[in-house]
């Protein structure tokens, strides 16, 4: 299968990292879509944790890493990034579309202010500049990284900017010298990976954030300012959408958000701090607590629907090892009726109660898992194999593999 888009299923921090990690390792080249240095991807080696905000994290793994024309760049968390991976014995590849817009100084001051004047409505973004940098895109007043390679286009366009803005931008000279730095790497991503899906090569599509953060299929307005489904690796790569082969859906055991909205099956109190804790539901961007709830299969249900997931990755099952019992939203109740799917617009979600199915939980030691992942899905506790056929069962999508430890190897293919 040479064309596979990994996405997340709810509100981002599924474990997206680990899950391209593992399968760039048979990939030729891994591709960032959407999004920018507000992901926080995360990869596990036995001996150091790597973390991605730019760079795709299959790059990890040394498939050729590309960002595509549909990501907001920030060009120094590149060249750190480039750095970590020469720090694991990787040369990286690197190529970079010329057509992705550029996230300024500017647009990160945009961020915070325009969050200052939400007041009490802010939607808790990361302040990485990612709205107000979209923001420009569709404006056209964009800076795209081709323009950093042009210093007198470059200064015309950030007068325009100025204007627009009405704010000084004294950042030219710094852009010229990041342009610099980043040049060798620009090229004509698209082209390329026409003519690699072509030759029969694999490709990875990685996602960053969740369905349930999309632009138009999330719970706007809080929610990132790009599109997050499958159908964003097409429009942010310049690929057809019948290129695309298979589409995986990542999904974490339990539901987290971060930042502001509806959250239905939310949890608090004791229960929600030990599932942070266990699970170290903080920012990999920001640090900040997620939230955290139990599963919610009519979002889940909208998002596998709206991507056409062809499997599903679960991650974490290892977190809820120890509750005595645990629970899945198998459907809401909305004005007396049992809805089963929904489209997660505020309005929707502030009038839904979940209607909850109880199961029993599993026991054992939280230092069993690597044996249990060796040995594979069979030795499994009955009642966490029990869970997740449930939410398979629920869901109609297979779930393939199940991660149950951070690192690569404590997973098992089912
Ligand atoms: P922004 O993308 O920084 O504008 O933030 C908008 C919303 O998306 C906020 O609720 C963020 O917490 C959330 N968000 C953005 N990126 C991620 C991510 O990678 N994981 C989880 N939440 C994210």
């Amino acid at each position: 299968m040479p064309a596979k888009v990994i996405i997340g299923l709810q509100w981002g921090d599924e474990g997206k990292g680990k899950i391209s990690y593992l399968l760039s390792r048979n990939a030729d080249c891994v591709v960032r879509f959407q999004g920018g240095a507000n992901a926080g991807h995360t990869v596990v080696l036995p001996d150091r944790k790597l973390k991605f905000n730019m760079l795709p994290a299959g790059s990890a793994a040394g498939a050729k890493p590309c960002i595509a024309s549909g990501v907001v760049l920030d060009p120094a968390e590149v060249i750190e990034e480039v750095d970590l991976l020469r720090s694991i014995g990787i040369e990286p590849e690197l190529m970079i579309s010329g057509a992705a817009n550029v996230v300024l100084k500017l647009h990160k001051r945009l961020d915070g202010m325009i969050e200052e004047l939400r007041g009490g409505k802010a939607v808790g973004t990361t302040r990485r500049g990612i709205g107000p940098t979209y923001s420009d895109k569709a404006l056209r007043t964009g800076i795209r990284v081709e323009d950093l390679l042009d210093k007198k286009a470059l200064r015309e366009k950030l007068e325009i900017l100025e204007r627009v803005h009405g704010i000084k931008v004294e950042e030219l000279d710094e852009l010229v010298k990041v342009g610099r730095l980043i040049a060798k790497y620009v090229g004509d991503v698209e082209i390329y990976l026409n003519d690699l899906l072509d030759s029969g090569a694999e490709v990875i599509f990685e996602g960053a954030q969740g369905t349930l953060l999309d632009i138009d299929h999330g719970t706007y307005p809080y929610v990132t300012s790009s599109n997050t489904i499958a159908g964003a690796a097409c429009t942010g790569c310049g690929v057809g959408p019948t290129r695309i082969d298979e589409v995986i859906g990542v999904m974490k055991a339990y539901s987290t958000r971060v930042g502001a909205g509806v959250f239905p099956t939310e949890l608090h109190g004791e229960l929600a701090d030990r599932i942070r804790e266990i699970g170290g539901e903080y920012g990999t961007t920001t640090g900040r607590p997620r939230r955290v709830g139990w599963l919610d299969i009519p979002l889940l249900r909208y998002a596998v629907k709206i991507s056409n997931v062809s499997w599903i990755a679960m991650t974490k099952l290892d977190v809820l090892t120890g509750l005595k019992k645990l629970k899945i939203c198998k459907e809401y109740v909305v004005d007396d009726e049992v809805v089963k799917i929904v489209h997660p617009s505020v309005k929707k979600l502030e009038k839904v109660k979940p209607n909850y199915v109880e199961v029993d939980g599993w026991d054992i030691d939280q230092g069993d898992w690597r044996k249990l992942a060796e040995r594979g899905w069979e030795s499994f506790p009955p009642e966490a194999k029990n869970y997740v056929e449930l939410v398979e069962r629920l869901l109609g999508v297979p779930v393939k593999l199940v991660s149950v430890g951070p690192e690569a190897g404590m997973e098992v293919w089912r």
